[in-house]
């Protein structure tokens, strides 16, 4: 009898500490921050910036409905789309004007002013991207069926020299899956500093999601260094359009997407997910998350009620033929307060670096990184650290530009270091340069441009008319650049490169 009982008494003190062992855990994990963190200044200023503070109003029923209160809320689009063309850039410098003159003399050139104004931009485009868009080499085999749906056909249509081909009815299909088709699961990607989800729908779509953190019209903080400035949605898919309207098809395509927080993502997240879940004082659904910085109760994304913007990035391929080659940018910054990189203060770093028998010695790496940072330029993202190419595709390689959620925050400030790799090598590709002074001499606009092809996104406006002066602005500095660099130069074939991409 006594044995039994002492049995019974060992078998229950077991169990008792087994039951606190776990309601232990439970609690540690817990965020017991949320009731003080939400007085917290930085928390407020954001969710004032994201419009999410003031009159939030639960009575709307539908997803239209819905979407254009957030819009009008977070961008004040009545305002905006009215707003007169205040600060539209003039497409005229007296340098450029110069060079123009300069090409138009030398036959072999091929340069007319004239031509380049009748001709249509888009098609211009697409003849020079020509090659690569339809005569480089597929990375996979073509023989082998991978799937039939748009997300799988859009991995077997890539090639050496570009990501995709725009003309291509997948691309446009695949754009139209991610933003509609039903979300069947989502995971976290905890290795990243800011929160993403990697999402899996129902036709077998895979993609990336971040969801919004600042409005459009945020600007980012004058005191911010780049590495603490956080990601834009609008900067992603900004930045997909912006890339297929330069014809370089090197960035993977996006979408916007209004994402039901409870549906699509509460639903189908795990345990650690779901523990980020909680609802504000003003009813709004947030959550964090888990990743390497920026996941905790002070960085939440909250929904209007539980509606949350965000952009979708296809996932590319991860199988053997697809690998991919990363190595540091030779223009990295520093990602220091105190220091600065050595292209920073070095302006023969370039010089230096043509001369080096390295990677940068693949003939189009330098004239790709140029374009990239052309690229990053005009969207104002200080943010590329490394590049990445298909190593199967070689010499033939492009650079993917992933990662471009970084620009897009100052619409008045042109940060020209971004452009250094173009004033220290003092190299364009001559498809590049001749885009870009078709922007010069118009009719077309980049702004318009961009602005037309957002139009698609169903988060239009994407991007704000002062972020679209501001790539105007840049292309045209972009072009004074490369005046500067033919005059210093001996001969125009010696800056704009005809490499045949
Ligand atoms: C989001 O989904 C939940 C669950 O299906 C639903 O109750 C809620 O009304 C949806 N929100 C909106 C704004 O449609
Ligand atoms: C790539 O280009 C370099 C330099 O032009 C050359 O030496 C090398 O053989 C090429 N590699 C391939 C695989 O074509
Ligand atoms: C126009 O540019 C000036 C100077 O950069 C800036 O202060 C002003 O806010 C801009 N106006 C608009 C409407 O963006």
């Amino acid at each position: 009898m006594k044995h039994k009982l002492r049995i019974a008494l060992v078998v229950m003190v077991i169990i008792i500490i087994i039951i606190t062992g776990i309601l232990f855990e439970e609690l540690s994990t817990m965020d017991w921050s949320h009731d003080y963190d939400y007085d917290n200044g930085f928390q407020r200023k954001m969710e004032e910036a994201m419009g999410y503070t003031k009159d939030l109003d639960p009575s709307l029923k539908n997803m239209n409905e819905l979407k254009f209160h957030l819009l009008s809320k977070n961008n004040n689009i009545d305002k905006f789309l009215s707003r007169s063309k205040q600060n539209t850039t003039v497409m005229y410098d007296t340098s450029v004007e110069r060079l123009f003159k300069l090409l138009e003399s030398i036959p072999e050139f091929r340069f007319s002013r004239k031509k380049l104004r009748n001709g249509n931009f888009e098609d211009m485009v697409l003849r020079l991207s020509k090659y690569s868009r339809t005569q480089s080499p597929f990375l996979y085999d073509q023989n082998l069926d991978i799937g039939s749906n748009n997300y799988r056909q859009f991995h077997q249509h890539i090639r050496y020299s570009v990501l995709y081909d725009t003309e291509d009815p997948v691309i446009d299909g695949l754009i139209h899956d991610m933003s509609s088709d039903t979300i069947t699961s989502v995971e976290m990607m905890e290795e990243g500093t800011e929160l993403k989800l990697f999402m899996k729908m129902k036709k077998g779509t895979e993609a990336v999601f971040k969801p919004m953190r600042w409005g459009r019209e945020h600007e980012t903080l004058p005191n911010h260094y780049y590495f603490n400035d956080y990601e834009r949605h609008n900067s992603e898919i900004a930045a997909f359009h912006l890339d297929r309207i330069l014809g370089f098809y090197r960035v993977p395509p996006v979408t916007g997407r209004l994402v039901n927080m409870t549906s699509e993502i509460f639903r189908l997240a795990g345990k650690t997910l779901r523990r980020t879940f909680y609802v504000s004082p003003i009813g709004n659904l947030c959550f964090f998350g888990v990743c390497k910085y920026y996941c905790d109760s002070r960085h939440s994304f909250c929904g209007n009620v539980d509606m949350i913007e965000g952009s979708l990035m296809v996932w590319l391929p991860d199988d053997l033929e697809a690998e991919r080659r990363r190595w540091k940018s030779p223009y990295r910054r520093s990602y220091s307060k105190f220091r600065k990189a050595e292209w920073e203060e070095n302006e023969d770093y370039c010089i230096n670096l043509l001369d080096e028998t390295s990677v940068y010695k693949y003939p189009r790496y330098i004239l790709d990184l140029v374009d990239t940072h052309i690229f990053d330029f005009i969207t104002g993202n200080m943010d590329r650290h490394h590049s990445e190419i298909f190593e199967a595709a070689g010499n033939d390689s492009f650079l993917i530009h992933m990662d471009n959620g970084r620009g897009f925050g100052k619409a008045n400030v042109d940060e020209y270091s971004i452009i250094t790799p173009l004033r220290q090598c003092c190299l364009i590709r001559k498809s590049t340069f001749i885009k870009l002074a078709k922007l010069y001499i118009g009719p077309e606009r980049l702004s318009n441009l961009l602005d037309m092809s957002t139009r698609k996104d169903p988060l239009y406006p994407v991007v704000i008319q002062g972020h679209l002066n501001a790539v105007d602005r840049r292309v045209l500095h972009i072009l004074t650049l490369v005046a500067e660099c033919v005059k210093g130069s001996n001969s125009v074939d010696d800056v704009i490169i005809e490499d045949g991409y």
